[in-house]
């Protein structure tokens, strides 16, 4: 991802400079069933774990995971850092919780209501992710009987969205024709022009078993991709395994494991992929960007050539240009002082609207 982040703060500047729309990247909305690893791959994507795990909070409801590319900033980070305590983020990460105060969290029910979490990093890219409730098919404990439909609805109200790219995360262990996160995504995507598919937990796999066809996509064909990961066990986590301790295993289990593939499995590929699809998008709309400057720039030209015509002596021009430019300055200070009205209550000059 670190290669997009360049382009994308130039493409910025130019879209702030002729007062487009900043570019709208895709969302990434991360579906599969219940610990099928959907928080893991996000974290491995993102480089770095911060994710609140095991408590019931991230399951029940959304994540809004917004990443801010920002330039780094030495001092004012490690102040927030220390602030925030949020750990595994380096000294110039850090990240902050924007839910709303007065909101009490329901234990049993689950809520569409997302939780925001803004993770500000120069090592990021201006990045939207989105982490899903799993898909459950048996209410636990004090969850309403409709817990599946309820989930199934806000799943596709996000995955409906046609700017949401879907990372569909189906664990190797288990029957992937069965994945009701490839189910949902064909509701919405039936086409598959938006849909890929990481399959986890590679490492769980029955002895004697392997994916080799499902990765091949022989089982069920991705138009996007079928990508393998073998992300951090619940032990890696116990005994805090770094994602790139977790990065370095998974490459050698895949050479051992899955040799003609392991080029285009594991987490980097994922990103790297998930890259090439941003760059895509990218792409397609620079044409609208082009226009739009093209536009502009004969705006310009047209009200640069009614500030007179060039002549020999450039002095005359440029006092023309001036002229032009305080008549037209007054105007809109006469404008705007129509406005103003004095408040005497004050003593003082009050804008008002
Ligand atoms: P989520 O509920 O879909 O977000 O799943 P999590 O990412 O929280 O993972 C659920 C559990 O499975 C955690 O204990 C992870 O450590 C473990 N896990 C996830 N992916 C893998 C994997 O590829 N291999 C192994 N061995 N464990 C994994
Ligand atoms: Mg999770
Ligand atoms: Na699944």
């Amino acid at each position: 991802m670190e290669t997009l982040i360049p382009i994308i703060n130039r493409l910025q500047e130019v879209f702030l400079t002729v007062g487009a729309e900043i570019i709208q990247l895709p969302q990434i909305v991360v579906v599969g069933s219940q610990s099928s690893g959907k928080s893991s791959v996000l974290e491995s994507l993102v480089g770095c774990d911060f994710l609140p795990r095991g408590s019931g909070i991230v399951t029940r409801r959304p994540l809004v995971l917004q990443l801010v590319n920002v330039p780094p900033l030495e001092e004012q980070v490690m102040l927030l850092n220390s602030f925030f305590c949020l750990q595994g983020i380096k000294a110039e990460e850090w990240g902050t919780f924007l839910h709303r105060k007065n909101q009490t969290l329901t234990l049993g029910g689950i809520s569409p209501e997302p939780i925001h979490l803004k993770i500000y990093s120069p090592n990021v890219l201006n990045l939207t992710l989105v982490d899903l409730p799993g898909i459950t098919k048996v209410p636990v404990g004090d969850q309403p009987e409709d817990i599946e439909t309820q989930v199934q609805e806000m799943i596709l109200s996000f995955i409906s969205n046609p700017n949401s790219l879907i990372l569909c995360v189906s664990p190797a262990n288990s029957d992937l024709a069965t994945s009701d996160a490839l189910k949902l995504a064909r509701e919405v995507d039936p086409d598959g022009r938006r849909t890929l598919l990481v399959v986890s937990k590679l490492d769980l796999m029955d002895a004697g078993t392997d994916a080799l066809e499902v990765l091949l996509g022989r089982v069920i064909p991705v138009r996007l991709g079928i990508i393998g990961v073998v992300n951090r066990s619940q032990h890696d986590l116990n005994t805090q395994k770094t994602v790139a301790d977790a990065c370095r295993d998974e490459q050698a289990f895949l050479q051992r494991h899955y040799p003609s593939l392991a080029s285009r499995c594991g987490s980097r590929y994922l990103a790297r992929t998930l890259s090439r699809l941003l760059m895509h998008h990218i792409r397609d709309c620079l044409p609208e960007l082009k226009t739009r400057v093209t536009v502009l720039s004969a705006q310009y030209q047209a009200r640069l050539s009614s500030y007179g015509e060039p002549v020999e002596d450039h002095s005359a021009t440029l006092l023309q240009i001036v002229t032009k430019f305080a008549t037209d300055y007054c105007n809109t200070i006469e404008g705007t002082a129509r406005h103003i009205q004095t408040s005497e209550l004050c003593g003082g000059a009050r804008i008002c609207y």
